[in-house]
């Protein structure tokens, strides 16, 4: 059955230019776009996205980054599409993965990672709904 994942190609990837090669690869892979933008987070967005984060080291470093220029956003649908896109993306510290991965492309370290991948199918929802309306989604 297919399910949905939230992605965001994060500001090092826009900058470095790969929008392009990292949908390339979201699409061989097969998932289908449900939802899309470009956009720049505020400090306060990127803060509240992550909110999970807040009690973390890395959580200032996190939303300065986060908010340091353009990302696209969309929402994916594939089967088992948590998992499939989080095989897909590789470890989250680039170091740690698998060839043949966006991050392992394109990552240059824990922080600057290229893209996100939700964790769970409830955050996916939280996430898409974060981005985009229900208008917003096809
Ligand atoms: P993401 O999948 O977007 O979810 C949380 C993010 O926190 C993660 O990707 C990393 O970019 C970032 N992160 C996780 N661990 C660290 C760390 N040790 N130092 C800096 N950033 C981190």
């Amino acid at each position: 059955m297919s399910t949905l994942t939230f992605t965001m190609i994060k500001p090092d990837a826009v900058r470095a230019g790969n929008i392009g090669n990292i949908l390339a690869m979201i699409n061989q892979a097969g998932f289908r776009i449900a939802a899309m933008k470009y956009l720049k987070l505020s400090e306060q967005q990127a803060g509240q996205f992550y909110a999970v984060h807040a009690h973390r080291p890395f959580y200032p470093e996190l939303v300065a980054f986060m908010s340091s220029g353009p990302i696209v956003a969309a929402v994916l649908e594939k089967e088992d599409a948590v998992a499939s896109f989080r095989t897909l993306i590789g470890a989250t510290n680039p170091a740690d993965a698998a060839e043949g991965t966006i991050r392992k492309l394109y990552a240059a370290n824990v922080g600057e990672n290229a893209v996100h991948g939700s964790d769970s199918d409830e955050n996916a929802q939280i996430e898409a709904n974060f981005f985009f309306s229900s208008l917003e989604r096809f």
